[in-house]
């Protein structure tokens, strides 16, 4: 069995609930929300969902109260799964501020819609789907990425599209505290968080170029870029942006943008 619970490499001490449900279908694998102050901050309390999508049935999102979009109904399994326990992870967070059956619809850049007055962000990858949702009077802007930690094979491509070659410097100086295929997929991460938390707000798309890998703490478990391009007024060059990171058991690591 997946193993979800996520464990800290930092003084953020872990604290992890597990969630509730009524009935669960075999597969959801597991259900957490982070205890307030994992990611420093109360209201910032992530929810991860480790699913087996082998045991994906189609009937799940009737079943769990899950909006399926034609558009999704019509794809290939696998990303019907992914959609679902994003959802499902979406609707546990959007839950723990008494707003379950709300639906996050999709928005034109395929970004999730969140009610009026709530920021929020989802993730998948693999195995595991993640949520965050927070109130916009704590936050302008929320991204959380979920990324297993790169492997042999795609280390040279993140390496290639991700980074520039004064980020890998940084990032190569990081070992042995930090091993360079860590340190890659949280630069990596990072940036896929600030994309999502910025989205709304920038108002296009924006590459891994538009912000810099300026330097990663394990100790405080951050990861702080810096904007290169004129983004949009919140976000002028020189701007820093901090992710926050958790690795997790199943050799995969969470970060998490907000401002
Ligand atoms: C959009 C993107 C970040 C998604 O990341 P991913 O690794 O493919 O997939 P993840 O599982 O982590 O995230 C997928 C979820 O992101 C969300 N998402 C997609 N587009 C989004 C957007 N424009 N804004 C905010 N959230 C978005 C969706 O909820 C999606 O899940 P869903 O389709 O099931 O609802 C990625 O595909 C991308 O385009 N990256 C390039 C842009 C970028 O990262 N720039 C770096 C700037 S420094």
């Amino acid at each position: 069995m997946l193993e979800t619970t996520p464990t800290n490499s930092s003084p953020q001490e872990s604290g992890w609930q597990p969630i509730e449900i009524s009935e669960r279908h075999p597969a959801i694998l597991q259900m957490q929300q982070a205890t307030a102050g994992v990611c420093g901050l109360p209201w910032l309390r992530p929810v991860l969902v480790g699913f087996d999508v082998d045991s994906y049935s189609t009937e799940l999102p009737t079943r769990y109260g899950i909006d399926e979009p034609v558009s999704i109904r019509a794809s290939v399994i696998k990303r019907r799964a992914e959609f679902f326990f994003g959802r499902l992870a979406a609707k546990l967070a959007l839950r723990s501020w008494g707003l379950g059956e709300v639906v996050v619809t999709i928005g034109a850049a395929r970004e999730p819609c969140w009610p009026v007055g709530f920021r929020g962000s989802i993730s998948h990858h693999g195995q595991l789907a993640a949520a965050v949702v927070v109130p916009a009077s704590s936050c302008s802007g929320a991204g959380i990425d979920v990324e297993p930690v790169l492997d042999g094979e795609h280390l040279p491509v993140v390496m290639g599209s991700v980074v520039d070659a004064a980020e890998l410097q940084i990032l190569q100086a990081l070992a042995p505290a930090l091993e360079l295929p860590l340190a890659l997929t949280l630069a990596f991460s990072a940036k896929e968080s600030f994309y999502k938390a910025a989205y709304s707000e920038v108002g296009r798309f924006f590459d891994f170029s538009a912000a810099a890998v300026t330097g990663i703490d394990p100790i405080h478990g951050t990861v702080r870029l810096a904007v290169r391009e004129s983004l949009c007024a919140r976000f002028p060059p020189g701007t820093v942006v901090i992710a926050h990171y958790l690795k997790l058991l199943n050799d995969a690591v969470l970060t998490v943008v907000y401002y």
